[in-house]
């Protein structure tokens, strides 16, 4: 990605810090994203868990909160959401396209709304994938392609279709699958979230 974009999407985040309403720091720890997160991450007694494009820690803060052993390093691009991340949670400021970890460095990595502005997403998957140690677990939830021009989009968001972002998974992992969510487990999705599930 040219640098100038990079620089324009963490200036662009790091004001929308300010912005509690759209960009919150807590999420209610019964929707369906949270659950299927810690479903799909099992155990995570004594883990090294990356929430990558974490924002403000949202989805790190209930894993913490539930399992005070699991360590999560909370990774992001801007500065002034990594400083609304809850104080005793590790946190690096870095680019889902060059993470700054070392090959199989975690056990689980997450990626939530955060890939769809990665830019270069063949190099954020492989990135993801790199960093998580053989058997661990890649968990994405972005948006779907084919509902695009339902929100408001800045001109550098990208979203997928299911069977693509299957794809870029398979050339690392080697179980993927996805499915549809809603935030609500009992409401039939709409087809506006999808959820990757893999393992490496
Ligand atoms: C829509 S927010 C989602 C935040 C969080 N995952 C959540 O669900 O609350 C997208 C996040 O991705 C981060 N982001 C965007 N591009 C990034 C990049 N290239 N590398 C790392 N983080 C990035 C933004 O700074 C922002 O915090």
């Amino acid at each position: 990605m040219a640098a100038d974009l990079q620089q324009e999407i963490r200036r662009s985040f790091n004001e929308a810090a300010r912005d509690e309403e759209h960009f919150p720091s807590t999420i209610d720890p019964r929707i369906y994203h949270v659950k299927l997160l810690a479903e799909f991450l099992g155990d995570l007694d004594q883990k090294r868990v990356l929430d990558a494009g974490c924002g403000k820690g949202r989805f790190a803060r209930i894993l913490k909160e539930r399992h005070p052993p699991v360590s999560v390093c909370c990774m992001d691009i801007a500065e002034a959401m990594l400083r609304a991340v809850p104080a005793g949670m590790e946190r690096a400021a870095g680019s889902l396209i060059a993470l700054p970890f070392r090959d199989a460095a975690f056990d689980a990595a997450y990626a939530i709304e955060s890939l769809e502005h990665a830019v270069d997403i063949e190099t954020a998957v492989a990135e993801l994938c790199r960093v998580v140690k053989p058997g661990g677990r890649v968990f994405v939830i972005d948006k779907n392609a084919r509902q695009w021009g339902r929100l408001e989009t800045p001109h550098w968001e990208k979203w997928f279709g299911r069977r693509e972002l299957e794809k870029l998974l398979r050339r690392h992992c080697r179980q993927v699958s996805s499915r549809f969510i809603s935030y609500w487990e009992d409401v039939e999705p709409d087809g506006l979230f999808l959820a990757w599930l893999a393992v490496k």
